[in-house]
């Protein structure tokens, strides 16, 4: 099989943050066979490798000394429906804001909450995307990756897949499985999640007072347009940190300090604190260094104005997570993969 590898190609165009580092070699797959003789060759090169998708969700910070693979798989198919659900297999390579749209108008519910995360559909599960009240994994049902370990294609059910809050095996044993397509199970009957956010506020200024999931599809797209830059207008690669959580004393005390502070009881008796809420109130909205920014509308996204490197962004990161430690005590964690 012939691949068509190129050399030192910018990777401006692959990573939504739009950092200008440089691949020494990379390859775009369409197909499990020019994946496989895409690793092949990277293992007899002796050169590791790094498997790309939409790139929304990464911080290249050097130039990369390895192959990027580009997967390009695409396709959806109906495996099969009843009364009440269907099951939909979706290729890796597929725009993930695409196939909410497509699942939407074949009647199927489940993903609207999801609607405009950029990425592609392989990448979602990485991170158990979640808006909005809503997780991926609430309607994933397996998924078909490529184990670089055992090299086998192997099917993993929800439970093996190890979703948590912005986390999954994959992004746990990182680099070791290759998603090749997703298999959803979709209800053919609306079952809305609509108490998290603006969200039943913005339905029903708009004055809808049954709403479809098409409806609660264009609620989550206006409220995100408004706070969420489009990565096509400004460069940003989503939230940049994840909520910290964090001991219901801590949580208790810093109430007390900052009785506006957003926090969220979990189950499990701790409080997730809102990120954005931290950072905004410690003055960073809109504040900008060179061509890396705090966005101006929601402070957990770091944007780049044009030709900030992945340097630049990371330093920015660096004196947020410092200031943030300092005032509050808490630990903000990079949700993006940093790599270089
Ligand atoms: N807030 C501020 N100032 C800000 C930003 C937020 O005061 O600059 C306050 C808000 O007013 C709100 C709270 O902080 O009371 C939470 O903000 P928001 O509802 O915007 O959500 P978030 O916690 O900041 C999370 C996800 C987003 C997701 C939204 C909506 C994480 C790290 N982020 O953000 O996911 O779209 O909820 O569900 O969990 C992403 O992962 O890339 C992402 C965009």
């Amino acid at each position: 099989m012939s691949l068509a590898i190129q050399e030192q190609v910018s990777l401006r165009a692959y990573n939504t943050l739009a950092v200008d580092v440089r691949a020494r070699f990379f390859v775009a797959v369409d197909s499990l066979e020019q994946l496989q003789a895409a690793l092949l060759w990277a293992q007899q090169q002796d050169i590791a490798v790094l498997l790309l998708g939409g790139g929304s969700n990464l911080v290249l910070a050097a130039d990369l000394d390895l192959l990027v693979i580009h997967l390009q798989l695409r396709g959806i198919q109906v495996l099969d429906e009843d009364a009440n659900f269907a099951r939909i297999e979706v290729q890796a390579g597929e725009n993930w804001h695409d196939f909410v749209q497509w699942s939407l108008a074949q009647g199927l519910s489940g993903l609207e909450n999801l609607s405009l995360i950029p990425g592609h559909v392989g990448a979602a599960p990485v991170q158990n995307i979640g808006a909005y009240g809503a997780e991926l994994q609430d309607y994933f049902e397996s998924a078909w990756v490529y184990d670089r370990q055992t090299q086998q294609p192997q099917r993993l059910t929800k439970a093996q897949c190890q979703f948590a809050y912005r986390d999954s095996l994959f992004k746990r044993e990182s680099g070791r499985r290759v998603i090749l397509s997703v298999i959803f199970k979709l209800p053919k009957q609306a079952d809305l999640r609509l108490d998290y956010g603006d969200l039943r506020g913005y339905l029903a200024q708009q004055q809808i007072s049954a709403p479809t999931p098409q409806d609660v599809s264009r609620a989550v797209c206006a409220i995100r347009a408004e706070k969420l830059p489009d990565p096509q207008q400004l460069a940003n690669t989503g939230s940049f940190f994840k909520n910290p959580v964090v001991s219901a004393e801590h949580a208790e005390q810093l109430k007390q300090r900052y009785p506006k502070l957003v926090c969220f009881a979990q189950a499990d008796g701790q409080s997730k604190l809102a990120a954005g809420w931290l950072i905004d109130q410690a003055g960073w909205k809109g504040h900008r260094q060179g061509d890396a920014g705090v966005h101006a509308k929601q402070a957990l996204v770091l944007v780049n104005y044009g030709t900030a490197s992945g340097q630049d962004i990371l330093q920015l990161a660096a004196q947020i997570q410092a200031d943030i430690r300092e005032r509050y005590g808490v630990e903000l964690e990079i949700e993006p993969n940093v790599l270089g």
